[in-house]
């Protein structure tokens, strides 16, 4: 059974300069929710309640909200604002939050080595929180993930099909067919040009790990930007022994541009705020 999911979050979130120079990514709301509020709120749906996330500085608001506020609740208690409390009291009443610093950014490989101790001996999920992902119709983007870590038992990575003017932005995989929407990864490329891109599946910020990743990504050299990159320690992982690319059933918005968040901001309003279930 996996519990624990992993949000890196020690990014520079440079691309949101300058709202991100003394605050968070993962701390932009969309509406009314921080980004890495919809992200907890997506694992506890998928089953996992031992949260554990990559800190760096400048990031204590991510602990702080993750924390009740005394204060706050003496304020709004038996008024009709309790109520936008409701949902961010239930993930600190069923989640556990557990931290780490990562003391040099040195990528996102790098953030997920550092989770270690955090994590130890056991597969887990990894929510990159500026991927919004969501599926109002049915099972979230993890837990359709978990479900197929439960009968495949290896590592997981979610793609979706982006347009070849936009592939380098993005870790890309190739592989063999299993089913319409999965595929055994036998290769996989970060961030390549059009012209070098195996195919036009790109992996998006959800996996599953097995804890096998530690050791690879240890070996693992940095790579594109100098960075330890977790595409290249998939790959070797695909290589020794099984990594599965899945195409999710659902909306992501990329938060961490501006487009996407744009878009993300009005798709939440419209479906969540306007109807009531933002809370
Ligand atoms: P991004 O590639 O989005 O980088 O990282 P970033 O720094 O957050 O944002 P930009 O590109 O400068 O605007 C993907 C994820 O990996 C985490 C980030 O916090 C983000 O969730 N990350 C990245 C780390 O935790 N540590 C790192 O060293 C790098």
């Amino acid at each position: 059974m996996i519990k624990k999911c992993l949000f890196p979050a020690a990014g520079y979130g440079t691309r949101f300069l300058p709202a991100t120079k003394a605050m968070p990514k993962e701390m932009l709301p969309v509406v009314n929710k921080p980004l890495i509020q919809y992200g907890v709120e997506e694992a506890l749906d998928a089953g996992l309640n031992q949260i554990a996330i990559v800190t760096g500085r400048g990031k204590r608001a991510l602990e702080d909200h993750f924390d009740i506020s005394y204060e706050l609740e003496h304020q709004i208690r038996n008024t009709d604002k309790e109520r936008y409390l409701v949902g961010i009291r239930r993930l600190i009443d069923e989640c556990s939050f557990s931290y780490t610093r990562q003391v040099e950014m040195k990528g996102l490989g790098h953030a997920i080595l550092s989770a270690r101790p955090l994590i130890g001996d056991e597969p887990f999920a990894v929510v990159l929180a500026d991927d919004l992902c969501l599926n109002p119709e049915g099972d979230s983007v993890l837990a359709q993930m978990v479900k197929l870590y439960n009968q495949f038992r290896c590592s997981i990575v979610a793609t979706m099909e982006v347009p070849s003017d936009e592939i380098s932005k993005y870790g890309v995989v190739a592989g063999e067919p299993i089913r319409d929407d999965i595929w055994r990864v036998s290769h996989m490329v970060e961030k390549p040009k059009p012209e070098d891109a195996p195919t036009n599946m790109a992996v998006i910020g959800r996996y599953i790990l097995t804890p096998d990743i530690f050791e690879i990504i240890e070996q693992t050299s940095p790579g594109k930007s100098g960075e330890i990159q977790i595409t290249d320690a998939l790959m070797q992982q695909a290589q020794q022994g099984c990594v599965l690319a899945y195409k999710f059933k659902g909306r992501r918005f990329d938060c961490g541009s501006a487009e996407g968040y744009i878009e993300a901001t009005n798709y939440c309003y419209e479906n969540f705020y306007l109807t009531g279930k933002a809370f």
